[in-house]
C-alpha cells in the first residue's frame, strides 16, 4: 500500500502553524532563553551515545505540540510502518524502501512479494565477510600470486558516495589495504588512480545498480584495458568485481558469476552503502566494523521507529527544517562537522537528500505550490569559519545550520581536542545571541544574533556512531517527504540530462548541430573545432 496523499498546508495543524509563526517569528531566540531557564533541558534528547540540542531555534514548546498534531493529522506513524515494513511506498517505480532490512535483527522477518528477505541478505553479508576475510588475510591473491594491496572502487552517485564518506570518515579503523574511489567519468582522474596502483595486486569493484551507467562503464572500459596491458582474459576474473543488482548485465560485462555481489531493487543507490555496496568499506575497514556501522544504524532505526515525535532525533530534525522551510521561507542548510574526518559528509547528505526531495510533484501527481527540498551544503569546522561564516553571521539571509561535534577526539589529542570544541560551543552561542547587550559603536562590528542552530554532540566517531548518525538524517529525509507529500525514493529528475548528453556526444562525432538551440550550437561549435 502507498503513502497516503494529503496537502500538508491545507490541513488544520498547517494552519495553526501559520498564526503560531506570526506570533513567534519576531521574538529573539536569547529572549527565549532569558524568559525560561530551563529551555535548554526541554529542548534537548539524550540518546545513547548522542546529545541532541535544539534550543537555539526559534521554537517553544507550542511549536512542538503543533508539529506533533500534524504529524498525527497526516497520520505519520502509519507511514513509518510501511516504510519499515516493506511496503511499496516508492510507488512511481512500485518498490519498497527497505535500506533498513540491511541492518535489521537476522531473527525479524521482512516480506517483499510476500518472500522473506532476510535469509537472502544474511547470505550475501556472509559472502562479504568471507571475501574480505580472505583479501585481507591473503589467501585471495591477485594473478602474479601476490597479496592484495589496493582496491578501486568504480561507481558513481549512490553507488560512490556513501562508501568513500564512510571509507574516509573511519580511516582511523584503515585495514592494510589502500582505497581508491573513481566515479568521475574524468579521464585525467582515472589515470591519476591508476598511476598509483599495480594491476597485479589491484582489485577493482564496479558498483552499479544498474549496471547501465555510463560514467561507471566507460571507467570500467578503460580500467580493463589498461589492466589488459599487462595481464590476459583470464586474469580479470580475480581482479574485477561488481555489485549490482542487474546480474545478468553483470554477467554480460564478463563479470564472473560468483565474483558478483548482489543486491536488490529495494534498496534506493543513495541509501545503499549498508549493502554489498559497502564491500569497500568492509575491506577497508575490516567486516567487524562494517557490521558496528550497521548495528548503529539499527540502533537509530529502533529509535526512530518506537520513540515518540517529541524525543524522536530525526522526526524533530524534520519538523524544524520543515518550519525554517516552509514558514520562514529560509531555502538552504548548513551541515557543520567539526571533524576533518566528516570532510565529505555534506557532500554525500547532498545526494541523500537532494535527489530525494528535490520534487515538483505530489503524491496525487500534482504540481506543488509550496517549497520542498531543501539546499544541503556544508564544510567543516574549524576550516568553515575562515571562510563562510562572515554570511552566517552578518549576511541578509539567514542558515540554519546542524554543528556536529564529538566529545572525544580519534586519537586523544587533548589540547587539539578543546580548541576545537572551544570553538565549536562558541559559534553556536554566538549565531545565537549576537552581540545584544554588549555596546557597538559601529554597525559593521554588529552582530543580530537570532541565528537558528542544531547541536549534534557525539561521544565519539566510530562505526556504530557514524551508523546512527547517517541513519539520524536517512530517517530525517523520509520524514521531510512524507510531509511534503512528495515521493522521496524516485529521482527522474536526472534523466534528462543524461538523454541529451547521448544526443550530443552522437552529434558531436557527426559534427552536425543543427538541431540545437543557438547557444548551445554556439557552444558545440566552439568545442568541436578545438579538437
Ligand atoms: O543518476 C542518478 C543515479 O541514478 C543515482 O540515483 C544513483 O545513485 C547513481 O545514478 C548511480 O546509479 P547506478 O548505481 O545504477 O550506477
Amino acid at each position: 500500500m502507498s503513502l497516503k496523499s494529503t496537502n500538508p498546508t491545507k490541513t488544520n495543524s498547517w494552519n495553526k502553524l501559520r498564526n503560531h509563526f506570526n506570533d513567534i517569528k519576531d521574538i529573539h531566540i536569547d529572549t527565549m532563553f532569558t524568559d525560561d531557564i530551563d529551555r535548554a533541558e526541554k529542548f534537548s534528547v539524550s540518546w545513547k551515545y548522542f546529545y541532541f540540542d535544539f534550543s537555539k531555534n526559534k521554537i517553544n514548546s507550542e511549536t512542538i505540540t503543533l508539529f506533533n498534531d500534524l504529524l498525527i493529522e497526516i497520520d505519520f506513524k502509519s507511514s513509518i510502518e510501511k516504510y519499515f515494513s516493506g511496503e511499496k511506498i516508492n510507488s512511481t517505480e512500485s518498490r519498497a524502501v527497505l535500506h533498513t532490512a540491511l541492518r535489521a535483527s537476522e531473527n525479524q522477518k521482512i516480506l517483499v512479494n510476500k518472500k522473506d528477505i532476510i535469509p537472502e541478505i544474511k547470505s550475501v553479508k556472509e559472502k562479504m565477510k568471507l571475501f574480505t576475510a580472505s583479501v585481507l588475510n591473503g589467501n585471495y591473491k591477485g594473478f602474479k600470486g601476490d597479496k592484495i594491496t589496493d582496491v578501486v572502487n568504480i561507481g558513481i552517485g549512490g553507488s560512490d558516495l556513501g562508501p568513500s564518506m564512510v571509507v574516509e570518515s573511519l580511516s582511523h579503523y584503515k585495514t592494510d589495504l589502500n582505497t581508491y574511489f573513481i566515479s568521475n567519468v574524468d579521464g585525467d582522474h582515472l589515470n591519476e588512480v591508476l598511476s598509483k596502483v599495480n594491476p597485479e595486486t589491484t582489485i577493482f569493484i564496479i558498483v552499479s545498480k544498474t549496471f547501465t551507467t555510463i560514467e561507471t562503464l566507460t571507467n570500467a572500459n578503460s580500467v580493463r584495458s589498461w589492466f589488459l596491458k599487462s595481464a590476459s582474459e583470464n586474469d580479470i576474473s580475480k581482479h574485477f568485481i561488481a555489485v549490482s543488482s542487474n546480474v545478468e548485465k553483470a554477467i554480460e560485462y564478463g563479470i564472473s558469476s560468483e565474483n558478483i555481489f548482489p543486491m536488490w531493487d529495494w534498496v534506493g543507490g543513495r541509501f545503499s552503502l549498508w549493502s554489498s555496496v559497502g564491500l569497500s568499506i568492509s575491506l577497508s575497514i575490516g567486516y567487524e566494523k562494517f557490521h558496528e556501522l550497521l548495528e548503529g544504524a539499527r540502533n537509530m532505526d529502533l529509535h526512530f521507529r518506537n520513540n515518540e515525535f517529541s524525543e524522536n532525533i530525526p522526526v524533530l530534525m524534520a519538523c524544524l527544517s520543515l518550519w525554517y522551510n516552509n514558514f520562514f521561507n529560509y531555502q538552504t542548510h548548513a551541515i557543520i562537522p567539526y571533524s576533518e574526518n566528516l570532510k565529505s559528509f555534506s557532500k554525500y547528505l547532498q545526494q541523500a537528500s537532494m535527489e530525494s526531495n528535490g520534487k515538483q510533484t505530489d503524491r496525487s501527481d500534482n504540481l506543488i505550490d509550496y517549497e520542498t527540498g531543501q539546499i544541503i551544503w556544508g564544510q567543516t569546522g574549524t576550516n568553515a569559519q575562515h571562510s563562510f561564516f562572515q554570511l552566517l553571521h552578518q549576511g541578509s539571509k539567514v542558515i540554519p545550520s546542524d554543528f556536529i561535534g564529538f566529545n572525544n577526539s580519534i586519537k586523544g589529542n587533548k589540547v587539539h581536542h578543546d580548541i576545537l570544541m572551544a570553538n565549536f560551543f562558541a559559534q553556536t552561542k554566538a549565531l545565537m545571541k549576537g552581540t545584544r547587550g554588549e555596546e557597538v559603536k559601529t554597525n559593521h562590528k554588529l552582530f543580530k544574533g537570532d541565528r537558528p542552530t542544531n547541536t549534534i554532540l557525539i561521544s565519539k566517531l566510530t562505526p556504530a556512531s557514524l551508523g546512527s548518525l547517517i541513519a539520524m538524517y536517512e530517517h530525517k529525509i523520509f520524514t521531510l517527504g512524507v510531509i511534503w507529500n512528495i515521493f522521496s525514493f524516485d529521482q527522474f529528475g536526472v534523466e534528462l540530462g543524461k538523454k541529451l548528453a547521448k544526443n550530443i556526444l552522437k552529434d558531436l562525432k557527426n559534427k552536425d548541430f543543427r538541431d540545437h538551440d543557438s547557444s548551445t550550437k554556439n557552444l558545440l561549435n566552439r568545442y568541436s573545432s578545438t579538437d
